[in-house]
């Protein structure tokens, strides 16, 4: 089975999936949050980092572009086939309202001719330099049955993988995916075809795969990946347990690493902080401390209740 871990920006930058990669593994391609390019500027010096091979040496990564705009797509994908990538995605997903506003993302979804000819463009360049393109879509802007015309205009391109989040815009990342238009894409996507939302256990994937009928494979993974970090293992059957040692491992890792690049120290701490809300289901009964460790502004603070509950854990 594979598993491919979704972008989060702001999450799974270059540090956390370096540092993921070597304690966890078992993720076969490591998605990296979106480059937005601009007129003759491709990417920045950050987006840039973030991607460049050396800074992701040992995992597969395919690099994401946001963009409504085929020649600042094709610009980035230069850049980046020179930066020996093989395999871009485009973002028709993003439900942030001033990417949407500028018609990228799910914001694209709407523009069905446009993003028609978009598509005619981009796929022209890729065909003609041995570029893969996939594509992480939604449903839909407004509406999920727009997911029918959008699924034949994806059928006429050759995306070399179809990942579909089924929700639409105005669902952001809540309530329940909508599985029925899922099942439609299988019935008739002429693509490969991968799904994302909402696993967050192997119970959660089993259920999936009896509503589908099928187990399905490849599928990506996001803010599961993140809370449970031996969910990738969990998945491929290696383990059931959640690995504390590990997850302490992951947890000293990236708060060293990120003091190497960040500062001041309290914007470390937001990023520790950011990851905690992701890890806090594992430590039930550890609220008091957790709530105390979302808020702490210095690092002795922060290491001696982080301490704790990782040791509580880890016995
Ligand atoms: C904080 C955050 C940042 C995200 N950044 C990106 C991004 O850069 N590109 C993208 O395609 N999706 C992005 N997403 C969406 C995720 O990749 C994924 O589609 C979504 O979280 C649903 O999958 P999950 O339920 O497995 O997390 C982001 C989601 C979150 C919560």
């Amino acid at each position: 089975m594979k598993i491919y871990f979704a972008p989060l920006e702001g999450v799974t930058t270059y540090i956390f999936r370096n540092a993921y990669n070597e304690i966890y593994g078992n993720v076969d391609k490591y998605f990296a949050p979106f480059i937005s390019p601009a007129e003759n500027c491709p990417m920045t010096p950050r987006e840039k980092k973030d991607i460049l091979p050396e800074n992701n040496k040992g995992l597969t990564l395919i690099p994401q572009i946001l963009t409504c705009r085929s020649d600042h797509f094709i610009e980035a994908a230069k850049e980046l086939h020179q930066m020996g990538y093989r395999e871009i995605n485009l973002n028709l997903g993003c439900p942030s309202g001033t990417v949407c506003a500028k018609g990228k993302g799910s914001g694209f979804l709407k523009d069905t001719s446009a993003l028609q000819k978009f598509l005619d463009d981009i796929y022209t360049y890729s065909e003609s330099e041995d570029m893969k393109i996939s594509i992480k879509t939604r449903l839909g802007y407004q509406e999920p049955e727009e997911f029918y015309d959008l699924l034949e205009i994806f059928n006429a391109f050759p995306v070399s993988e179809l990942i579909v989040h089924p929700r639409i815009r105005t669902d952001f990342y809540k309530g329940e995916p909508r599985r029925d238009f899922f099942t439609y894409a299988l019935g008739h996507a002429k693509c490969p075809l991968v799904y994302n939302g909402n696993i967050f256990t192997t119970n959660d994937y089993d259920e999936l795969s009896g509503a589908f009928n099928t187990r399905l494979d490849p599928i990506m993974a996001g803010r599961g990946l993140v809370s449970d970090p031996s969910l990738g293992s969990k998945l491929k059957g290696l383990t059931s347990e959640t690995d504390f040692e590990k997850l302490r491992r992951l947890h000293d890792t990236l708060y060293q690493e990120y003091q190497k690049v960040m500062s001041p120290d309290i914007n470390v701490l937001y990023k520790m902080r950011e990851l905690w809300t992701y890890w806090q289901v594992l430590f039930e009964g550890n609220e008091r401390d957790i709530k105390r460790l979302l808020k702490a502004k210095k690092y002795p603070e922060y290491e001696e209740i982080a301490n704790r509950i990782l040791m509580l854990a880890e016995d």
